[in-house]
């Protein structure tokens, strides 16, 4: 018998706009994570809506063209869901064993939970304690079971085993920590803007507090383009990445970028508000910007001056060791902010 480490996850992250796809390999003894392989597909506009898979083939043939041409031979994998079919919610338990804990949590959760108890799969982990009253913090989600079931099979189709399906706004928390020093107790915003969906988290030290979803991101950009200037998606897309398209100037595009911008800013403050109202800490340290929609022109300068505090564009990749023999680098640290919650998936572990 060897003595093996346990083996992470080939990360699949299903987004509306593409499948990411991240194989990290753990050098063990705390030399961190070397990446094994890399990849991108896009979809088609219509095969993923807001979370919801609408062409299970397109995503299935994506799936299966980045672990072909990634040379992936790790059938394990994870992938993760997000949106309106997944809750997540941090309540206070009073203390009991961690068995009494899971039974308690069956019962209480339906007064957190908007959905029918059955139609739903409920996880819990303790974040920490109260050291005064001993009261538990606890961690609850509830994910839509009909949605896991359809993401597990995709994989399944895809010739992969669904070993794990995580929450998007996890992942990007996983992803941070593991490139980032943290700092004692200072209150992160993650902001992970997706095409349709922004997931946004904080964290006090490595502590996560509050989770929401927005149903906003790069959707919103390409679609005012499409209807201000009469474009077709792919054209507006090209506008909005700067490329230009033709009979149109990237310019052209700028006012409009910008307004959409600032909608997307006061977006972003009526969550953080609600934060800071339902959680009292009032002191928010940075920003953290992840996903592709992070890479509209002035997205992170915008929002800095907007909320006064300092925003930065996370690197996925940062502590991450990348063979230049083996790896585009220059086309990684590009895309590396679409890759947060790929390379949340791929810090995963069998059973972990
Ligand atoms: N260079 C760029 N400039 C502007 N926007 C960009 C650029 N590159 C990618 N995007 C936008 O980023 C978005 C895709 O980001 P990402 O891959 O994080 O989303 P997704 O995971 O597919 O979507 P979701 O999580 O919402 O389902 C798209 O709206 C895309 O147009
Ligand atoms: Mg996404």
């Amino acid at each position: 018998m060897f003595f093996s480490k346990s083996k992470n996850l080939l990360g699949l992250d299903i987004g509306s706009s593409a499948v990411k796809m991240v194989e990290l390999k753990d050098l063990g003894k705390g030399k961190g994570f070397k990446l094994e392989a890399f990849g991108i597909e896009p979809l088609p506009p219509e095969a993923v809506v807001g979370g919801t898979v609408m062409d299970s083939g397109a995503v299935i043939a994506a799936i299966q063209k980045l672990v072909r041409e990634g040379g992936v031979k790790n059938f394990n994998a994870a992938t993760s869901v997000d949106g309106n079919s997944v809750i997540t919610k941090r309540i206070t338990m009073t203390a009991m064993s961690e068995a009494e804990l899971a039974e308690a949590i069956q019962w209480e959760a339906g007064q957190y939970i908007p959905f029918d108890l059955e139609e739903v799969k409920i996880d819990h982990q303790v974040l920490d304690s109260d050291p005064a009253t001993g009261n538990l913090n606890v961690l609850l989600v509830a994910a839509k079971r009909d949605l896991i079931g359809e993401y597990s099979s995709i994989l399944g189709q895809a010739g992969l085993n669904a070993s794990a399906i995580d929450i998007d706004s996890f992942c990007v928390q996983n992803a941070y920590e593991t490139n980032y020093p943290i700092n004692g107790n200072e209150v992160t915003v993650l902001v992970n803007v997706g095409a349709s969906t922004t997931n946004l988290s904080v964290m006090k030290g490595t502590t996560p507090l509050f989770w929401r979803d927005i149903q906003a991101g790069g959707n919103n950009y390409t679609d005012t383009l499409q209807r201000e200037m009469s474009l077709t998606f792919d054209q507006a897309e090209a506008v909005k990445k700067g490329e230009g398209s033709e009979g149109v100037r990237a310019e052209q595009a700028v006012p409009i970028l910008n307004a959409v911008t600032e909608e997307f800013g006061a977006e972003l403050k009526k969550t953080i508000d609600f934060f800071r109202v339902t959680t009292g800490e009032n002191t928010i340290h940075k920003v953290v910007l992840s996903g592709g929609g992070t890479k509209v022109p002035n997205l992170d300068r915008y929002l800095s001056q907007f909320f006064g505090i300092p925003v930065e564009v996370m690197n996925p990749f940062q502590n991450i060791t990348v063979s230049e023999r083996e790896f585009p680098v220059d086309t990684i640290n590009r895309l590396a902010p679409s890759f947060a919650v790929a390379v949340g998936l791929a810090l995963r572990k069998m059973g972990a």
